[in-house]
């Protein structure tokens, strides 16, 4: 099988596994993170192959839908990928970027290093900021019934860690844990740039939210 065959088949098999996915993680997610890494991949020397496998596979079965279990996405990825046939070395190349790319693992010492997994972990972090970003922020937090916002939980005041975690975050403190941290941990010179802009968008957005929120706009 030549590798567009192996790729369409990939995009069928993805497809179908996340035909109930949430809105965060579905195959739209899938779409915008592959096309981001294609262009990411064109600025870089890499196998164009493990970016598209590894882009494809890389959400196949989200721990937090499976008890926690990170071992689930890379076995189905595995096992899907060896049914294909596809050669040793591709498979583990994808599948040690599929076990690398969290954000989560970001905040550890990274295990295992490539400018495939740079590239996929760029493109799926851009899909975490922007106007993307912003609405996947406040569908996962309606799908959790969180609040948009509440000036008493906001990410400045001095509640203790505990009273915090129990609080139920409002969303808007997402921003702050995590998407406006995003532009300074992008890996590819591309991906930098694109951040950058999407960085900026969100940083407009909380200045009018916040107007908005006081009435003066
Ligand atoms: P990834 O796709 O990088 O693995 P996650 O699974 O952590 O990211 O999150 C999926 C989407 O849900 C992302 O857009 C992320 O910003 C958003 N999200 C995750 N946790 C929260 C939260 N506590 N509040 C709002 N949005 C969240
Ligand atoms: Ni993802």
């Amino acid at each position: 099988m030549n590798n567009s065959d192996i790729i369409s088949k990939t995009i069928t098999f993805v497809k179908e596994q996340l035909n109930n996915a949430e809105g965060g993680h579905d195959w739209f997610h899938i779409e915008r993170v592959y096309k981001n890494a294609l262009l990411i991949a064109k600025e870089e020397v890499c196998n164009l192959q493990i970016v598209q496998l590894s882009a494809l596979l890389h959400d196949i079965a989200d721990s937090k839908f499976h008890d926690g279990d990170e071992s689930v996405g890379p076995k189905v990825a595995r096992r899907f990928l060896e049914s294909q046939n596809v050669a040793g070395e591709i498979i583990d190349a994808v599948i040690n970027i599929i076990e690398n790319i969290s954000f989560k693992g970001g905040n550890f010492e990274k295990k295992f290093s490539s400018i495939e997994l740079d590239i996929v972990q760029d493109a799926d972090r851009l899909d975490a900021i922007g106007a993307i970003g912003i609405a996947r922020a406040f569908n996962y937090g309606g799908f959790k019934n969180r609040v948009l916002y509440d000036p008493k939980i906001a990410p400045n005041t001095n509640m203790s860690i505990d009273e915090y975690k129990k609080s139920q975050a409002p969303t808007i403190n997402h921003f702050y844990e995590k998407l406006l941290l995003l532009k300074d941990k992008m890996n590819t010179e591309t991906g930098k740039k694109i951040a950058q802009e999407r960085h900026q968008f969100m940083e407009k957005f909380l200045s009018q939210f916040y107007a908005e929120w006081e009435g003066v706009k």
